[in-house]
């Protein structure tokens, strides 16, 4: 019994000295083997650390979006709109902060915490310039945050617990559907806004990138129904921060 189980933790596929064709796939799929994430101190704190920065503080971007035009004045309806999408992306980049935090805490290997991490602040400068221009707008961002960030913490660190590649998969996911939805955003602004617009096209960018270098890094493809439930969520989340 004792070499059956030494024979398991040698190879993985085989379990009690059968072959399973396809056992630990769920583990990384031959990532980086079997072994459980590794939680330190460091990584808690450094959760605890951006979550309270990302809900509390004024958020500091390290580059401005290049090329980016003066606002120009907008009549109140526009403003309106304007910013109640603006609130919708700043709930969005909040979001995108505690996926990556939960993610990296939970990254079974350090080349993929430093791909998220390194993803996660570029995703910082995304939510300072939402948060700038909806204080050019006169305007506040969603009182759900705090909710937002709390559920998408525990679905980056449930997908992060299973495998990289689900991870990295949930990456390159919500990057696809962030990317429909500035789209979208981007048809809906008013026609002179050029300095939102200027925003949104740097960002939609970025999280092109960034679904990108997750495929590349080894994203595995999500199943449809999850999927599904991740655009259900999405769409919870921005028909709510508009309004509230
Ligand atoms: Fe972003
Ligand atoms: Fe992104």
């Amino acid at each position: 019994m004792y070499s059956s189980a030494l024979r398991f933790a040698k190879e993985p596929g085989r379990v009690l000295g059968r072959a399973y064709p396809g056992a630990l796939t769920l583990y990384n799929g031959g990532m980086d083997g079997p072994q459980p994430p590794a939680v330190t101190l460091d990584g808690l704190l450094r959760a605890a650390d951006n979550a309270l920065r990302a809900l509390f503080a004024p958020a500091q971007a390290s580059r401005t979006p290049p090329q980016l035009p003066d606002g120009a004045p907008l009549g109140e309806s526009d403003r309106r709109l304007v910013a109640g999408l603006m609130r919708v992306n700043h709930a969005g980049e909040i979001a995108a902060q505690a996926l990556y935090q939960g993610q990296a805490l939970m990254a079974r290997t350090e080349e993929t915490r430093q791909f998220l991490l390194r993803a996660a602040a570029e995703e910082g400068d995304h939510l300072a310039w939402c948060e700038q221009r909806l204080r050019e707008l006169g305007d506040r961002t969603s009182l759900l945050n705090p909710f937002w960030y709390a559920g998408a913490f525990a679905i980056g660190a449930a997908a992060a617990a299973l495998s990289d590649r689900l991870s990295l998969g949930f990456v390159q996911e919500t990057e696809r559907q962030v990317e429909g939805h500035l789209s979208e955003h981007l048809a809906r602004l008013p026609a002179q806004d050029a300095r939102t617009r200027r925003i949104l096209e740097v960002m939609q960018i970025e999280e092109t990138g960034h679904a990108r270098a997750a495929q590349a890094a080894g994203a595995a493809e999500l199943p449809p129904p999850l999927r599904a439930l991740m655009g259900l969520t999405s769409k919870l989340m921005t028909r709510s921060a508009y309004y509230v």
